[in-house]
């Protein structure tokens, strides 16, 4: 019995000398001081021991609990407040470093002048309808009045998938879609990416983005277009524009014509923004050919209407008095941070 006490100190202190956590100790604890540990056993085992030697080993079986009791909560105060202060020293905050700058992104300045514009035309009645990028030859020229050899193809210098498919040119593509699946009245805008097979530089790219519009209805006239051209320039430049249409040819629409806005900067007399001319041109329209009507399922003679379409670069370059439209595709940081 004298030997085994004798053992388990030995064993208790080979243990004890190798903890480096507070845990280790919690762990030893249990190990020696558990109800199935060594000294409970010990102690079951004072029943067998004779009477008179009995007080004794009782003795020394319990001087080594205490022993062992008192060593570990030792233990456990050092160890506990080395580690308290470990994590201290490592939570330590260096508050004369510098923050963190947050950066927070932005929408492009063409998204945001396409937003103010869809919101402008929603305020007219317009809803907003998107058209595929990729399309057929028929939706983005045929069905449109241009015919496969028609030379106002040309006009739009166009990337074919295969003879059949390709990049639309423009976003007139969308204008028979929507004749196809909904009848008139309709007043509708088709926003979208644009792809022309064009030399980049400052005035065209190879991609661009257009806002397309129609309204058709019965008994609806070249008045209402220009109403509804007058009434959207002068709410997107914040004041009451003078307008100009000159006469010029889309195969889809008959008349066709470009419309003008009196330079916003100028006044008219002339300054670098309009080119000296004192006219802004903005947009291209028109009276939807009959024929096109037919495509899309509408009677000419019930129905008639108008539409257009323009550039949403180009208008961005005038607004925001940017002189080179690849200043919108090259992520100059400086330049759209300014939006
Ligand atoms: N699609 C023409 C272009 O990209 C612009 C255009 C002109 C659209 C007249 C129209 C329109 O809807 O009536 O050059």
């Amino acid at each position: 019995m004298h030997d085994k006490v004798s053992l388990l100190r030995q064993q208790f202190q080979a243990d004890f000398s190798k903890i480096a956590q507070a845990k280790d100790v919690e762990e030893i604890k249990v190990k020696y001081l558990g109800k199935k540990g060594p000294i409970q056993e010990l102690m079951q085992d004072l029943r067998t021991v004779s009477a008179d030697e009995r007080p004794l080993m009782g003795k020394l079986i319990n001087d080594l609990k205490v022993e062992i009791t008192h060593l570990c909560e030792k233990g456990l105060e050092g160890l506990g407040a080395a580690e308290e202060a470990k994590r201290i020293e490592e939570e330590k905050i260096d508050v004369t470093l510098p923050g963190r700058t947050q950066f927070v992104g932005k929408k492009h300045p063409v998204n945001l002048l396409l937003d103010e514009v869809l919101s402008i035309f929603k305020g007219m009645g317009f809803s907003v309808h998107y058209g595929p990028d990729i399309d057929s030859d028929y939706y983005n020229y045929e069905g449109l009045n241009f015919p496969k050899d028609h030379p106002a193809r040309d006009m739009q210098d166009t990337f074919y998938i295969t003879p059949d498919m390709l990049l639309r040119s423009h976003t007139s593509n969308t204008q028979l879609r929507i004749m196809e699946a909904h009848k008139p009245p309709l007043r509708v805008v088709m926003p979208g990416t644009v792809y022309r097979n064009e030399d980049i530089s400052a005035r065209s790219h190879v991609f661009f983005h257009q806002v397309e519009g129609m309204y058709i209805d019965k008994h609806v006239s070249f008045a209402d277009l220009f109403a509804t051209m007058h009434e959207f320039w002068s709410k997107l430049f914040k004041t009451d524009v003078v307008t100009r249409f000159r006469p010029s040819y889309f195969p889809f629409v008959e008349p066709g014509l470009e419309v003008d806005i009196k330079c916003t900067t100028c006044g008219g007399s002339g300054c670098r923004l309009c080119k000296h001319t004192g006219w802004l041109e903005v947009v291209g329209a028109g009276m939807i050919h009959p024929e096109v009507l037919k495509n899309g399922g509408i009677d000419p003679e019930v129905y008639s209407g108008f539409a257009w379409g323009f550039g949403m670069e180009r208008l961005a370059l005038l607004l925001y008095g940017i002189t080179d439209i690849r200043a919108f595709t090259q992520n100059d940081l400086k330049l759209l941070q300014q939006f």
